[in-house]
């Protein structure tokens, strides 16, 4: 009987989402224009989204928990950033975004993910192998969430060979890490760095800026998305906005059950890890199928070939 009950409820969901999306999609240049020039004004992501030498001096002061405890820039984590922002003077003319959903399972996108200009990827999700055809190997960005470091790799206090041979598959991408958002990812934010240089990886390191974190997260709240904290998959379509004129976003989709065969989807395209509560990935989606529908960026939903 539930299976039966919980099959209409299923696909009367999905057919309300797939009411807005259409798969003949054009861009409009100007609801583009507009929608970057408002992200723009009120983030700045093209030389502010990451820390450099140039915008966070030595000294500069990162408050925590509410102004409870803070931090300030030591000149041994300073030596550690970038000297220029990588996006100031710069813009692509097509980047894909790869959220890390299910829906990418099977999905046959990995061409087409491969031949945007620049490819930008979250949380050093598995690629390669049986994965390629799917969601493409192409990487110039990828975000790691300290959490990675501590649970896959013990915080990085023992052996630290593992960690970089993982790094081998994203070849000498950007690694975004937002090191500075919580005082106690600094340390093992750190590791990786080291690891990285002292292991000669090619990879470069970068560090979100928490105030663009916070202005992107009044951006989105004046928008009306609610939640504890933005998804790394809406952080990197905002950047991607700023300094993309195409912008394509794959692997975003999170729903349990495929828009079109409604057949069921695991959360991830390699493994059914729930999402984190603190997250509003739905409505988040909801505004991201509003650009979509506005010619703003495209989603891609269903399969590529
Ligand atoms: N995503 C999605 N649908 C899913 C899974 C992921 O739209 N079923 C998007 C989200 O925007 C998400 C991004 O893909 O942020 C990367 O996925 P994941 O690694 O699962 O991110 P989270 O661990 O949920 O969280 P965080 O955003 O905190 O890194």
């Amino acid at each position: 009987m539930c299976i039966l009950i919980c099959m209409f409820f299923h696909s009367n969901t999905i057919n309300k989402i797939m009411q807005n999306y259409s798969q003949a999609w054009k861009k409009q240049e100007d609801n583009h224009k507009k929608f970057r020039s408002q992200l723009s004004s009120s983030c700045s992501g093209f030389d502010k989204a990451i820390i450099t030498q140039a915008n966070t001096p030595v000294g500069s002061k990162f408050s925590y928990d509410g102004g409870k405890s803070s931090y300030l820039v030591s000149p041994e984590v300073f030596s550690t950033f970038t000297k220029e922002h990588p996006f100031s003077n710069k813009t692509w003319d097509t980047c894909a975004v790869v959220g890390n959903g299910g829906i990418l399972t099977d999905s046959r996108c990995g061409e087409r993910i491969d031949s945007a200009q620049f490819v930008m990827r979250c949380n050093l999700p598995p690629l390669g192998n049986s994965y390629a055809k799917h969601v493409g190997v192409k990487t110039d960005l990828v975000t790691a969430n300290p959490t990675i470091f501590m649970e896959k790799y013990e915080s990085l206090m023992r052996r630290r060979r593992p960690f970089v041979e993982s790094l081998h598959i994203y070849s000498s991408s950007l690694l975004l890490l937002p090191a500075l958002a919580l005082r106690q990812y600094i340390p093992v934010c750190m590791r990786a760095i080291y690891s990285i240089e002292d292991f000669g990886s090619p990879m470069r390191p970068v560090f979100f800026n928490p105030e663009y974190m916070q202005k992107l997260t009044a951006f989105w709240r004046a928008k009306g998305l609610r939640s504890g904290r933005l998804s790394t998959g809406i952080i990197m379509a905002s950047i991607a906005l700023e300094v993309c004129e195409n912008v394509h976003l794959y692997g975003f989709w999170p729903f349990d059950n495929h828009p079109y065969g409604l057949y069921d989807l695991t959360n991830h395209y390699y493994d059914d890890r729930k999402a984190k509560s603190v997250h509003a990935m739905p409505t988040e989606f909801g505004l991201l199928m509003g650009l979509h529908k506005q010619g703003v960026l495209k989603l891609h939903l269903g399969d590529c070939q």
